[in-house]
């Protein structure tokens, strides 16, 4: 049986294994089975605004740490391997606008598209150029200005984000302007699934979060599951003030909602506030630490001061407080699965049937 069963039936159902959290191998495995087969946040376009700029990009340094480069060639936005295909040298390590790629070791030159153009001291060799020698290009998903690749086996970005995306549907992203200001990294001393799943419920919240309690109606908090990789929580305003202004006809029209919180499988998250977007990316850095990207997208300043999206800083300090204490906890020899509340961590179920079928493949 699969060492990382969870029972579908959360009424039923153990928590995962505790190994996920603190075995080095459980570890590796879980990038590559994980990491490697889903959907990761590259950028937004900002830096991909002219024809021909390329911007070369890691893939989450540290765990996939996979070179890449997105390029605005003549069909549009691309994602290549960074690599030159004849000894293996980055190909390009700045941004740059340029009408083709060349490798500075030995003088390969490649296309926008990723082709092979030409290549000094290369007459005598046999069956060359062949596929093998162009630049590998990857899936590209391309969500307004956000842009997001895979390492060639995720299934189609719509089961990932398909849910989110109609669900705000109304709101102007591209009127959402990058914040660097308002913008944070957070190094977790914690696993970042245990990141995740604490995000993944608001049970935690009355009792960890007293400033963000007093904003939230957490008897109205709710978490809506869209199979098979995403979730959303609602945040309901106790006040009914610091909400968002929803277009009639909207089925979310009417309703006190002061934060969307959207989880896509396995680490992002897209949590929208009145005042805007504040994109979460959570990156492995080793089995027992992660680290956390806040990025901040602005639509309304005015707003950024009040209700559920204000303090964010200090709501993150709380959480990373108590995943810390969680990674201590669960390398004990005691503790090696809980249960959990079939009315309030759905959520954390769900991430946990996900970690599970991944790590059964
Ligand atoms: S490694 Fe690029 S040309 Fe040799
Ligand atoms: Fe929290």
């Amino acid at each position: 049986m699969n060492r990382f069963f969870v029972d579908k039936d959360i009424s039923v159902a153990q928590t995962i294994s505790t190994d996920i959290y603190h075995s080095e191998e459980t570890y590796k495995e879980l990038i590559e089975k994980i990491f490697a087969c889903t959907w990761q946040f590259a950028m937004d376009d900002s830096r991909l605004q002219i024809k021909n700029d390329c911007e070369p990009f890691t893939l989450l340094p540290d765990s996939l740490d996979e070179t890449l480069v997105l390029i605005n060639n003549e069909k549009g936005m691309a994602c290549f391997s960074n690599v030159c295909t004849h000894r293996g040298k980055i190909l390009v390590e700045h941004s740059c606008n340029a009408s083709h790629l060349k490798c500075k070791y030995h003088g390969r030159m490649f296309d926008l598209d990723g082709n092979v153009r030409s290549m000094p001291e290369f007459r005598e060799v046999k069956n060359y150029p062949s596929q093998k020698d162009n630049l590998t290009q990857l899936p590209l998903f391309k969500w307004e200005q956000f842009l997001f690749t895979n390492l060639g086996s995720a299934p189609d970005a719509n089961l990932f984000f398909g849910d989110m995306i109609s669900r705000i549907d109304w709101l102007p992203l591209r009127e959402f302007i990058f914040d660097e200001s308002l913008s944070r990294t957070y190094e977790v001393k914690a696993n970042w699934a245990l990141y995740c799943e604490n995000y993944l419920e608001g049970f935690h919240i009355p009792f960890v979060h007293e400033g963000l309690n007093k904003e939230l109606d957490f008897s109205n908090y709710n978490t809506e599951i869209f199979f098979p990789y995403s979730n959303l929580q609602l945040g309901l305003s106790k006040s009914g003030r610091d909400c968002f202004d929803i277009p009639a006809g909207h089925p979310d029209h009417g309703r006190n909602i002061s934060a969307y919180y959207f989880w896509i499988f396995p680490n992002m998250m897209f949590n929208f506030y009145p005042w805007g977007l504040s994109v979460n990316i959570v990156e492995p850095v080793t089995v027992s630490t992660t680290r956390v990207r806040f990025l901040s997208y602005v639509w309304d300043r005015s707003k950024l001061t009040a209700g559920a999206g204000a303090e964010l800083d200090k709501v993150e300090l709380e959480d990373e407080e108590i995943v810390e204490s969680v990674q201590k906890g669960v390398r004990s020899r005691f503790y090696n699965h809980g249960r959990y509340s079939v009315t309030k961590e759905t959520g954390t179920h769900h991430f946990h049937c996900l970690l599970s079928n991944y790590l059964s493949k």
